[in-house]
């Protein structure tokens, strides 16, 4: 769906997203595609690729807000969908924070010594919770998902550090109001579209920038590192106006920083990952390089991540 599609939805232009958020189209699954099924697709190509069958899967982390039910949880379909007979699972909600906490959890999984292959997906179908009249919302979002298997490594790489963050009084500024506990679904709470995503953009916008711009330079004064020792800066992708100002406070130079917001929009928990995806794929990451994740939500949920880069590919 490109920006002059949702021109003709509501009263917005290309260069406004443009200008304003840095994205020029996103993706949008077809009728009767959800979270599942993206996350199945995402699951066979991780098998295919790593060359094993689904029976060797210890455990499924399905990072998502927008699972397919509140129960069964989206890991169980998925686990059914690839016949990952020997694993167990959940689905994690943190927004999109979701990745960066799914990797962390399925790396303490893997130090633990008990578990030695760990899916980790971060998917959403924010298309099934957008307004799309809503102007202020709709133009920000896209669907979209990725992942990776997480093994021990005999290696120093991998995992090395974390910093996850969580600020629940910012719940307000991004939610989804209807269709849980709180507000189960009515007539009513439909006819006035509590179950579409709301939010208060410039306040997001403020704390997103502090939020990953600070716990960045954090977790790199932590470990003795500058923006230079960075190969890639991999950030969430809300806005190319927060990547950009977060990268410049810790002075990664522009090269660094990967961007595919564009072409994607903001798909929530699937932007690390399929922003990963596309570094490995093109080889902007190798083995033994230094890479910093970073990401900020609702929740608010926010952290960053480096990883020494070691893949058996
Ligand atoms: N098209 C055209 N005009 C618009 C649109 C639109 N889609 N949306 C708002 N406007 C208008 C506003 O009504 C306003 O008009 P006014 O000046 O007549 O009142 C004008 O554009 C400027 O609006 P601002 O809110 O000042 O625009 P701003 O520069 O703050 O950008 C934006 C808005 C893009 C939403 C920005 O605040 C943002 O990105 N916030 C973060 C939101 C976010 O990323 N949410 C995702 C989830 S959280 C996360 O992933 C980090």
């Amino acid at each position: 769906m490109t920006n002059f599609d949702l021109e003709k939805m509501v009263d917005t232009s290309d260069e406004w997203i443009r200008t304003r958020t840095g994205i020029s189209q996103r993706h949008i699954v077809s009728e009767n595609e959800a979270t599942s099924d993206l996350s199945t697709r995402v699951a066979e190509q991780l098998l295919e690729k790593r060359g094993i069958s689904a029976d060797e899967i210890d455990i499924i982390i399905i990072a998502t807000c927008t699972p397919d039910h509140f129960a069964p949880s989206t890991a169980a379909l998925v686990q059914n969908n690839i016949g990952a007979t020997n694993a167990w699972g959940f689905d994690l909600s943190a927004a999109c924070s979701g990745y960066l906490y799914a990797l962390e959890t399925g790396n303490k999984f893997i130090s633990s010594g008990q578990y030695k292959k760990v899916m980790v997906i971060g998917v959403d179908t924010m298309s099934s919770i957008l307004d799309f009249t809503d102007r202020d919302v709709c133009v920000l979002f896209g669907d979209g998902a990725g992942g990776a298997i997480l093994e021990p490594t005999k290696s120093e790489g991998g995992i090395f550090d974390s910093i996850l963050l969580m600020d629940g009084s910012g719940g307000d500024s991004l939610i989804m109001p209807g269709g849980g506990s709180r507000m189960p679904a009515t007539i009513e709470t439909i006819k006035s579209k509590q179950h579409f995503l709301k939010q208060d953009g410039k306040k997001i916008f403020k704390y997103a920038v502090k939020g990953m711009a600070e716990v960045s330079e954090r977790i790199l004064d932590k470990n003795n590192l500058t923006g230079d020792d960075i190969s890639l800066f991999i950030p969430h992708q809300a806005n190319k106006r927060i990547i950009d100002a977060a990268a410049k406070r810790c002075n990664i130079s522009e090269n660094k920083v990967l961007i595919n917001i564009d072409r994607f929009g903001n798909t929530t928990a699937g932007t690390i990952p399929i922003a990963m995806n596309e570094a490995v794929a093109d080889g902007r990451i190798k083995n033994g390089d230094t890479i910093l994740l970073a990401a900020f939500g609702a929740g608010f949920t926010w952290g960053s991540m480096l990883i020494k880069w070691d893949s058996i590919f």
